[in-house]
């Protein structure tokens, strides 16, 4: 087991519906050691490509981003979840859908901080149906910039997401794969990695 499946077997807690709580340490609670050991985990992952920028989503990818974009010494951008109705000309939007929360955000970034010339790592913290991820894409191919990889923390494996992505030819890392998880016994069962 890497760092982060061994600290999702010791804090992550497994609820039923197939969720994975993790929020004493990834996502209400943060411990930063462990978001430096994932920042350089996906700074040797993305070594030959020539990223000059990261992007995420509000709320949780903000930190992972943020920690992951001083191992890279680059900037990081946040598509923000707007309701609102009157978008202007100024943004890159996409219609995103949360299966979890069953409800359309739209996602928004301004176009004065993504453009051709940019070379893209996406980092979120959940990888699960990948409509959040699809939705930073669209963002990046508006934009005319290139998504150079994927980054994420934790993949539920047995969720369509990671495959839909894989198959569109994207470099996707995930630190840790969730294959199964069971409630009963709190169980989680990785995929196993290189
Ligand atoms: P998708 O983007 O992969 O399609 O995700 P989905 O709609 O299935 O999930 C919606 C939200 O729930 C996402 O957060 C996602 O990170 C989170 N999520 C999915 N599965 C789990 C899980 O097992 N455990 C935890 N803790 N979270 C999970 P969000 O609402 O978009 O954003 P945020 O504000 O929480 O960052
Ligand atoms: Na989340
Ligand atoms: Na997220």
């Amino acid at each position: 087991m890497n760092f982060l499946e061994e600290r999702i077997v010791k804090d992550g807690v497994v609820k039923a519906g197939n969720i994975l709580k993790v929020d004493s340490f990834l996502n209400h609670q943060m411990d930063m050691r462990l978001f430096r050991q994932m920042g350089e985990e996906f700074k040797r992952r993305f070594a030959d490509k020539p990223i000059n920028k990261i992007l995420t989503i509000e709320a949780s990818g903000i930190g992972i981003a943020c920690v992951a974009a001083e191992c890279f010494d680059v900037p990081v951008v946040f598509a923000k979840k707007s309701q609102s109705v009157n978008i202007d000309g100024d943004v890159y939007v996409s219609e995103v859908e949360s299966f979890t929360h069953k409800r359309v955000n739209r996602v928004i970034v301004s176009k004065k901080f993504l453009g051709p010339e940019d070379h893209i790592l996406i980092i979120d913290d959940f990888l699960a149906n990948g409509c959040a991820l699809q939705g930073l894409i669209s963002i990046v191919d508006q934009a005319g910039g290139t998504v150079e990889g994927i980054g994420i923390a934790i993949e539920k494996g047995f969720q369509p997401g990671g495959a839909k992505i894989r198959e569109m030819g994207y470099p996707l890392e995930s630190l840790a794969i969730v294959e199964s998880m069971d409630d009963a016994t709190g169980t989680v069962v990785f995929r196993p990695q290189p």
